[in-house]
């Protein structure tokens, strides 16, 4: 598929934890996703969907397997080519959030996009307009400690939004939210997606939330298995 976003084939993927021998989290998982689909990702705790987030958002190497984001081939870039991947094409909603602690809301949702060249001015505005669409308009000076888990979970939202990547990966985006805000982020995250053409996977336990994706995928043995309801 040449349109993909984001293309995984045939990742493995095991940590080895002294004597007994590894645990093998992947096991030939591939997956590819279009522009402007929205994939959910539903596994039991432990099943590894982190592990294949990170490897796809290239914050984790695969033992073996190829991934690319926007037909690019990534597997065996060196750090400057996968950083700039980071930045440019993949925007990341982290399961616990990691927001810079000593900058507000508004400077977290800033700071990537004076990374990636934008002008302040400009970088302000996009900010403001992310978080408005989370409802958190009067807690862009907050730092992170000053906000709720869930507030804390839009900002991340907002800033792996902010360079408008090629493909969002979200490890469990509303995890922390109460049923109305998880829909209210899921509408805006849903409509930004479909906006701009972006794909996106997004891990969930929510069943609800994943009915509404495009197509759910199921973390079956450490393989990526079609289960949309038909
Ligand atoms: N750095 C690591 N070293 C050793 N084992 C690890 C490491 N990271 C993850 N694992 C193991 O790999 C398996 C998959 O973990 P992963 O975090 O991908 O699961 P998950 O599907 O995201 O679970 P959850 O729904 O609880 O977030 C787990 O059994 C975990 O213990
Ligand atoms: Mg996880």
């Amino acid at each position: 598929m040449s349109d993909a976003v984001l293309e995984l084939d045939a990742i493995e993927k095991g940590y080895k934890l002294g004597k007994p021998g590894e645990i093998r989290v992947l096991r030939g998982a591939s997956i590819a996703i279009a522009r402007g689909e929205v994939v959910a990702l539903v596994a039991p705790s432990g099943a590894g969907k982190s592990t294949l987030l990170h490897i796809a958002g290239l914050l984790d190497s695969a033992d073996a397997g190829t991934v690319r984001i926007g037909g690019q081939d990534l597997t065996r870039a060196k750090d400057r080519a996968r950083t700039s991947a980071r930045r440019q094409a993949i925007g990341f909603i982290y399961q616990f959030h990691h927001l810079l602690p000593e900058f507000s809301a508004a400077e977290n949702v800033i700071l990537p996009q004076l990374a990636d060249g934008l002008p302040r001015a400009e970088a302000e505005a996009r900010a403001a307009d992310l978080l408005g669409r989370v409802g958190l308009e009067n807690r862009a000076g907050h730092r992170p400690s000053e906000l709720s888990g869930g507030e804390q979970q839009r900002v991340a939202f907002s800033r792996a939004m902010a360079n408008k990547p090629l493909i969002l990966l979200a490890d469990e985006p509303t995890g922390n939210l109460d049923p109305a805000t998880a829909t209210v982020v899921f509408d805006t995250l849903l409509s930004l997606v479909r906006d701009t053409g972006m794909g996106a996977l997004i891990a969930t336990h929510n069943p609800d939330l994943a009915a509404r994706m495009d197509r759910v995928l199921r973390m079956e043995a450490g393989q990526l298995v079609d289960r949309t309801a038909t």
